[in-house]
C-alpha cells in the first residue's frame, strides 16, 4: 500500500512556498517525486513580513494575506498535478503548514495563516493544517515538529546521528539508537544573515556565504551575541521572528563598543549560527558519529565549512548523503505529518516539544 501526499511548507525566511509531491510507502519510506518553491509576489512577501510584528488592522490584513497565500499555493498545486498527470482524487491529502506570523509558546499559542478551507476548495483535495496548536494545548512548544519525521526516516539502528535543519531558524534532532529523541531550536539560522545583507547589499540572501567569507568575524561581538539568554536556556525550546529579528540585531550592535565593517558583521552573524549549532550539539552528543544538514543553510558553503571546523572530527554532510534532498526535507515532513494525522497517529515527540504526551496533530478540511 502506498499513498500520494503533497507537503506544503512556507518557512520563517519567507523565501517562498515549498511544495513536495511525495509517494509514501509506510513500511519503507517516502519518495520525493516532484518539488517546487513558489516565489511570493513582492506585495505578499512584504505583507507576510509586516504581519510578523504587531501592527494596525492586523486581523483583516492577516485574513487577506492567508487567502492570497492559499490561492498562490493552489495554483502551484494545479500546475504540479498537471505536470505529473495526476488527478486530485489520486492524492490522499495536502499537509499544509501555512505561514507562521506569530509564535508565542510562552503564552500557549502559535499562529499560522494559509486559509486551509480555501485551499481544499480550490484543489478538491483534503487538507490537513494547524499542526502546532494541539501540541501547545498539551503544554508543548508546538515546535520543532520535524524531529519525529527525522526519526522515522533517518534513525540508524547502530550509530548516533544528528540532523540539523538550517532555515530561518536552526533546529537540531539527535537520533540515538533505541533512545528518546532530543530536538530543539538552537537559535537563528539564516534569519539575521538575510536581514543584514538585505539592508546593506539589497540582496535576499548571502549566496554561498561569500559576503560573510569576505569579512572577518569579531570574537567579542560573537561572544556578546552568544550571551543572549536564549542560547543557555535548556530544552525544550523554540524561537522565531518575534525574538531574533532586525531589531534584536540593531540593539546588539548599539550595545557593542566598536564600529565594524559591514562584511565583518556578516561574518560574525554566520559565526553565531555556526557556534550556537555546534555548542547545542556538543552539549548533547559526545557519541554522535555523523551530522546531516538540511534546509537552505545547506547551500551556504561558508557555513558548512565553519560547522565542519567546529565539529571536527565529526563528519558533516548534507542530508543528500542519506538520500534526502536538503531543500525539501521540511515540506516532506508535512506530507508525512498529514498522513500521521489521517492514521490517527501522533506527530509530536513529547521529549522534544515538552508536551504532556504524544498527540495527533492537525485539523482536517475535507476535499
Ligand atoms: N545558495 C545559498 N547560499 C546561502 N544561503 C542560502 C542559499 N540558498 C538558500 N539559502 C538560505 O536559506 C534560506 C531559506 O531556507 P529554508 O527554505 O530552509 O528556510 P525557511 O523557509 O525559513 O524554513 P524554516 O521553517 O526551516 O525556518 C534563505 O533565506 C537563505 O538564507
Ligand atoms: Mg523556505
Amino acid at each position: 500500500m502506498s499513498w500520494w501526499l503533497i507537503g506544503v511548507m512556507s518557512g520563517t525566511s519567507l523565501d517562498g512556498i515549498d511544495l513536495a509531491l511525495t509517494r509514501l510507502h509506510p513500511e519503507h519510506g517516502i519518495e520525493l517525486v516532484d518539488a517546487e518553491c513558489l516565489p511570493f509576489s513582492p506585495e505578499l512577501h512584504n505583507e507576510l513580513k509586516t504581519l510578523c510584528q504587531p501592527g494596525s488592522d492586523e486581523i483583516r490584513r492577516a485574513g487577506l494575506a492567508g487567502q492570497a497565500w492559499a490561492e498562490r499555493t493552489a495554483r502551484g498545486i494545479h500546475a504540479l498535478l498537471a505536470r505529473q498527470q495526476l488527478k486530485p482524487e489520486q492524492i490522499l491529502a495536502i499537509g499544509s503548514h501555512g505561514q507562521t506570523i506569530r509564535h508565542h509558546p510562552e503564552l500557549g499559542f502559535s499562529v499560522q495563516i494559509g486559509a486551509p478551507a480555501l485551499l481544499a476548495e480550490r484543489c478538491r483535495i483534503q487538507v490537513v493544517s494547524d499542526f502546532r496548536s494541539r501540541d501547545l494545548a498539551a503544554g508543548g512548544e508546538g515546535a520543532p515538529l520535524v524531529p519525529a519525521f527525522h526519526q522515522w526516516l533517518l534513525e540508524d539502528p547502530e550509530h548516533t546521528r544528528a540532523v540539523i535543519n538550517i532555515g530561518g531558524f536552526a533546529n537540531l534532532t539527535l537520533l540515538r539508537p533505541g533512545q528518546t529523541v532530543v530536538g530543539f531550536d538552537s537559535g537563528p539560522g539564516n534569519i539575521l544573515l538575510d536581514a543584514w545583507i538585505q539592508r546593506h547589499q539589497g540582496q535576499a540572501f548571502d549566496k554561498g556565504g561569500r559576503w560573510a567569507a569576505s569579512g572577518t568575524s569579531d570574537l567579542e561581538l560573537v561572544s556578546q551575541l552568544l550571551a543572549d539568554p536564549y542560547f543557555s536556556r535548556s530544552a525544550p525550546k523554540s524561537t522565531g521572528r518575534e525574538y531574533f529579528n532586525a531589531h534584536w540585531l540593531e540593539q546588539q550592535l548599539q550595545a557593542f563598543a566598536k564600529q565594524l565593517p559591514e562584511a565583518d558583521v556578516q561574518a560574525s552573524l554566520l559565526e553565531l549560527t555556526a557556534q550556537s549549532i555546534a555548542t547545542a550539539l556538543d552539549s548533547q552528543a559526545s557519541d554522535c558519529r555523523s551530522v546531516y544538514i538540511c534546509g537552505g543553510g545547506a547551500a551556504n558553503i561558508r557555513l558548512l565549512e565553519r560547522l565542519s571546523d567546529l565539529l571536527s572530527p565529526l563528519e558533516v554532510h548534507t542530508t543528500a548523503a542519506v538520500g534526502v534532498d536538503p531543500d525539501w526535507m521540511e515540506a516532506m515532513a508535512f506530507a508525512w505529518l498529514a498522513w500521521r494525522c489521517l492514521q490517527g497517529q501522533s506527530g509530536n515527540l513529547p521529549a522534544v516539544t515538552g508536551a504532556s504526551g504524544p498527540r495527533v496533530l492537525g485539523a482536517v478540511y475535507p476535499g
